[in-house]
């Protein structure tokens, strides 16, 4: 049809994703290269090889998104990209490819929060099938897929914001643990944060202390399911501290100890036994989610709103979406979490842009990345 589409791009972390989204929502075309298979030996993403495989697979990637969508770089309205938080080397790429093309094409770029496209995600629904990597990217794990077919997101607001907003916003990602109180989709105020691990970062890390792999939140959660969460008193670190912060540091040096050593009152390692993995993983779990539930029920009440927002990857943990649930109950509040496939990295989220292209926020050619966390 005539519809206004724009090309959204991805890169903060370790997905290279592209995405070509319509005004209404619709998804025309989108690819997205994970780069899981590369960090795994390492136990988390190591920057440099970030970056690098970015550079691979981003024209491919954009490529393979607009032939999917039957349409060419002079049919675009814009060109979006996320410009912050992320790791440097990584961001870098998504905005000089974002800018290069918005040159080239004579299109204007519009500049995109990584964390309020996770959590735009909440309002996007999702019935697609994402091209999984580039026709042309030589990495082992991007086999070839170019018979996935085009299909179809609705944004679940076409009525407008009013319906979403107020809200508070709570982000859980492997880089990310954010709370925000959340006017419109991209009038956001930051109300506290991790101050050290990530709460995926901590599932990631206690996965490899138990050698369940990378990224081992899955895992972990699976291994939860068959134990007991109260076997293990694991710290709910600054729950009851008045602010919106999250510390999970302490509470993955408390599962290192329970595993290999002083925490344990006769200095021997735990034998590992299913029975045993189990109860640290449940336990363990449950800190995180307990403390992650506390502030989000704090933030809603303090401020008077009536609906959670909740994205990224660990919005997919089956406990926190039944503890979520029953406090959305107990104190009367909507609970929204994104589609699973829109909580991990994805591009499809970049359609927030079309908010900031309707208030004329557009970036102007000289952008630059802003890999930090803005408070
Ligand atoms: O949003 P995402 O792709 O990460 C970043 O953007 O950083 O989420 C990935 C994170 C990983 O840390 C992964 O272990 C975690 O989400 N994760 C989970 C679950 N599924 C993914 N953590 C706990 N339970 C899950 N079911
Ligand atoms: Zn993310």
């Amino acid at each position: 049809g005539n519809e206004d589409v724009l090309l959204a791009i991805e890169s903060t972390c370790d997905e290279t994703a592209a995405a070509v989204v319509t005004r209404s929502g619709r998804v025309l075309g989108e690819c997205i290269a994970t780069q899981e298979k590369l960090h795994e030996q390492f136990g988390g993403v190591v920057p440099e090889i970030a970056a690098r495989a970015h550079l691979e697979r981003i024209l491919p990637v954009i490529d393979t998104s607009l032939h999917q969508a039957g349409i060419s770089g002079s049919d675009l309205q814009a060109i979006a990209v996320a410009d912050r938080p992320g790791l440097a080397g990584s961001l870098l790429v998504g905005v000089v490819a974002a800018k290069s093309l918005a040159m080239a094409w004579q299109k204007p770029l519009v500049a995109i929060n990584h964390l309020h496209a996770h959590l735009y995600a909440c309002q996007l629904s999702q019935s697609r099938q994402p091209t999984t990597s580039p026709q042309s990217a030589g990495q082992p794990d991007s086999a070839p897929d170019s018979t996935s077919p085009s299909t179809v997101t609705t944004a679940a607001d076409e009525k407008g914001d009013t319906s979403v907003y107020p809200a508070i916003g709570l982000i859980v990602s492997g880089g990310h643990t954010t709370l925000y109180l959340c006017r419109d989709a991209i009038d956001l105020t930051y109300l506290g944060g991790t101050i050290d691990d990530a709460a995926g970062e901590a599932f990631d890390k206690v996965a490899t202390m138990l050698s369940l792999g990378f990224p081992g939140g899955v895992a972990v959660a699976k291994w939860a399911e068959q134990g007991n969460d109260s076997a293990f008193a694991f710290p709910r670190s600054m729950q009851h501290d008045g602010s919106y912060d999250f510390s999970f540091s302490g509470l993955k040096t408390a599962v290192r100890y329970a595993i290999v050593g002083p925490g344990r009152q006769d200095f021997s390692s735990l034998e590992l036994t299913d029975d045993v993995k189990a109860d640290v993983c449940a336990s363990f779990e449950a800190a995180v989610v307990d403390v992650l539930v506390a502030k989000s029920r704090r933030a809603i009440s303090e401020h008077g709103v009536r609906r959670l927002l909740v994205g990224g990857g660990v919005a997919a943990n089956r406990r926190l979406r039944r503890q979520l649930t029953e406090a959305a109950q107990q104190d009367g509040f909507d609970l929204v979490i994104a589609p699973p496939e829109l909580c991990t990295d994805n591009a499809v989220m970049g359609a927030i842009a079309w908010k900031k292209i309707d208030r004329g926020e557009f970036a102007s050619l000289d952008l630059d990345i802003t890999p930090g966390l803005q408070r």
